[in-house]
């Protein structure tokens, strides 16, 4: 384990305007995505989709690291440039989603696992030698009117986090770690606060448990937001309010950037939370973004998966990323999505 490689990766990826572009959609997720724009999810329709992002030009000066699934990671652009290869020869880094999704926790009605960790040594040397230099983990925690997360729930994804997370670091690849708590659901924002910090706390003992090295790490956590079928909605500055107490009190300093998921929050209020909570710092920590939804779900909609749209795909991206890199330092303002 080389501390320094760790650190240095981790810094880059949150290096000032940038923050993290989720492009890690597994087949399932990915198909889903493409049937919301009548697109056939084929492996050539993916592979263009994902070349029309990464090569965006521009994009680098917001995007420090692209997340890719399995799939993405060993195929190439059209010219025959694998995508790790084209990602770190514009100062990307390139990395990889590592689970392998979610399932029940056995005899825990209720609570989700994310399973992947047999094999992930061998999975992850493979992975570093295709040119990965990061990794994410997802763990999910859902609430809901049943007690749920338990306490058992929750133990036992940070267990799941922690060794994945030392895994990786054995390897000196920097570990993203996931813990999102949905928002679906109706819980009010206070229900949302309690849950989150109770992961966090979890989280963090068993990384430090495990000897996980916290400079060579980054956080990907849920905002603290209501559910979307609680009544009350929080407003923009309560969120950022809560997120950030909620994180200060939990994350260790020592973490050198906390890059957020856009959880289904439309692409402009994930901007304008992220811009909130920037306004309120400086924090220990960089606060900026790993979104997937919030980045791509307009890009989705202006390609349509038609080659006549890609000017205006790659334009519909870069103007996402350029406004998140504003709201990296506080300096984004709504009335900046419609002027050209
Ligand atoms: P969303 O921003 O769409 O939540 O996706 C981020 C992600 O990587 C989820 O694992």
């Amino acid at each position: 384990m080389n501390n320094d490689i760790l650190k240095s990766v981790a810094k880059a990826i949150v290096a000032k305007q940038k923050g993290v572009l989720a492009a890690d959609e597994s087949n399932p997720t990915i198909k889903k995505r493409f049937d919301s724009i009548k697109v056939e999810s084929t492996e050539e329709n993916r592979r263009r989709y994902r070349e029309i992002l990464i090569t965006t030009e521009g994009i680098q000066n917001y995007i420090g690291g692209v997340i890719l699934f399995d799939e993405t990671l060993r195929q190439s652009t059209q010219d025959g440039t694998p995508f790790a290869q084209l990602l770190s020869s514009r100062g990307i880094v390139p990395g990889i989603k590592v689970d392998k999704g979610v399932k029940a926790l056995a005899l825990c009605p209720g609570d989700k696992i994310s399973e992947g960790l047999d094999g992930l040594r061998d999975r992850l040397i493979e992975y570093k030698q295709l040119g990965a230099k990061f990794a994410k983990w997802r763990a999910v925690i859902e609430i809901n009117e049943h007690n749920i997360p338990s306490a058992f729930g929750i133990r036992a994804n940070a267990h799941v986090l922690a060794r994945y997370a030392a895994l990786c670091q054995e390897l000196d690849i920097v570990p993203i770690v996931e813990p999102e708590v949905l928002m679906d659901g109706a819980h009010s924002i206070e229900r949302c606060e309690v849950v989150t910090s109770k992961v966090l706390e979890a989280v963090f003992a068993e990384l430090d448990a495990h000897h996980v090295l916290f400079e060579g790490m980054l956080l990907k956590p849920n905002m603290v937001i209501s559910g979307v079928k609680c009544a009350q909605q929080g407003r923009v500055q309560q969120v950022a309010e809560a997120t950030i107490r909620c994180l200060t009190r939990y994350v260790p300093a020592a973490v050198p950037g906390i890059v957020f998921l856009s959880g289904g929050q439309s692409a402009e209020d994930a901007t304008d939370h992220l811009n909130a909570m920037n306004a309120m710092g400086p924090h220990p920590w960089q606060v900026s973004f790993s979104y997937g939804r919030a980045l791509q779900a307009p890009v989705l909609e202006a390609w349509k998966g038609q080659e006549d749209n890609l000017v205006a795909a790659q334009k519909t991206l870069l103007k996402r990323c350029q406004l998140n890199g504003l709201a990296r330092d506080g300096k984004y303002d709504r009335a900046m999505e419609t002027a050209e």
